[in-house]
């Protein structure tokens, strides 16, 4: 893993080359081409050959089987074999996709992910999920397959909409509360909308540092790296229950940012811990993202999507809750008057 600013070229160049391969292919979001083609991804284009460009118009939506098909259709009329490299430059939807195509092709083709966004930088594009979404339901299929490389440059981030970044920024908050003590105090004193280039690089650092541990402690999530589902629970379901209803659907690190919320005052609700974390969440979102508006008419669809969740057990549902910064505690819930409450307290204290 490659944490830079402002030389991609030069380090696409030595990860390329120290990758044994026949064909290099790479699929790449359109904004990001339309963006950077002349400029940081212009070495890389220029190692290609110009039908072993894949340019696709990334979103949740075309997060789809149907895509992968389509690519690998477009691996097989051009000839890819099992010696050939994906590299992957995009959004998480990017290198889930890409990952996800690649791991399946011919078996399994080595990829490099090269994330574009705040939050493909320290969450997707590492750790070797990859996946597709399924009948309205994220990520429902998809394996654990690992990226020979992921190379970041932080320049990108320079040309992300705000809202975009500030999704992302739901994922170092994350990291920040499962951290511990010192990791949350500095996340409550941080304005992600004041850093700097060189900060950004930091963090985005110390991020996928912190990821890469818990990825290399438990790979296949089977103990420790659940710990990094904390806010997915109820931030996926209600995240799905936007697209659903398409009204103004929700960025993916927004809903992290209600589900984080929601399960932290279950937490305290539950085990009656203290409530001091909450609140500091509660006013960091408040600085940096709008309510969404949800009404008790879609608690049931709510609680419909958690049933799908992969991380539950018989008819509980299960999530990560966060009794103080940095310990976790696995909680199930099998009473749906509780699981509402914690709707009710998002709804009370910050929705729309
Ligand atoms: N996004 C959580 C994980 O990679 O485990």
């Amino acid at each position: 893993m490659r944490v830079i600013y402002n030389s991609l070229g030069r380090e696409c160049i030595s990860a390329i080359a120290e990758i044994p391969h026949d064909f290099l292919f790479i699929l790449c979001d359109s904004q990001v081409y339309n963006l950077h083609k002349e400029g940081a991804l212009k070495d890389i284009l220029s190692m290609l050959h110009p039908t072993h460009l894949q340019v696709f118009e990334a979103s949740e939506r075309s997060k789809s089987i149907d895509s992968a098909t389509d690519l690998w259709e477009w691996l097989i009329a051009e000839g890819a074999t099992r010696k050939s490299l994906l590299v992957n430059i995009g959004g998480g939807v990017v290198t889930d996709l890409g990952g996800y195509v690649a791991s399946c092709y011919m078996r399994g083709i080595k990829t490099i992910n090269i994330p574009t966004t705040l939050l493909a930088m320290v969450d997707a594009s590492t750790g070797g999920k990859t996946g597709v979404n399924h009948q309205g339901i994220k990520n429902i299929i998809g394996v654990f397959y690992m990226p020979e490389e992921v190379i970041i440059d932080t320049c990108f981030l320079s040309t992300q909409a705000i809202p975009d970044l500030l999704s992302g920024y739901a994922e170092v908050i994350k990291h920040a509360l499962l951290g511990g003590m010192e990791s949350w105090k500095k996340c409550c004193m941080t304005d992600p909308l004041a850093l700097t280039g060189e900060e950004w690089k930091d963090i985005v650092a110390e991020n996928v540092i912190f990821k890469e541990s818990i990825v290399a402690a438990d790979f296949k999530e089977s103990g420790l790296r659940k710990i990094l589902n904390l806010g997915h629970t109820f931030g996926h379901a209600i995240e799905s229950l936007s697209h659903y209803k398409q009204l103004a659907p929700l960025k993916h690190g927004e809903a992290v940012a209600i589900g984080m919320i929601i399960e932290l005052y279950l937490t305290s609700s539950l085990l009656g811990t203290s409530t001091k974390t909450l609140y500091q969440l509660v006013q960091i979102c408040r600085e940096n993202f709008s309510p969404y508006a949800y009404n008790c008419k879609d608690y049931d669809s709510i609680i419909g999507y958690m049933t799908h969740d992969k991380k539950n057990a018989g008819n509980k549902i299960s999530f990560i809750g966060l009794a103080q910064p940095g310990e976790t505690k696995a909680i199930e819930i099998e009473d749906k008057e509780i699981l509402k409450k914690g709707l009710d307290f998002y709804r009370e204290t910050f929705g729309g």
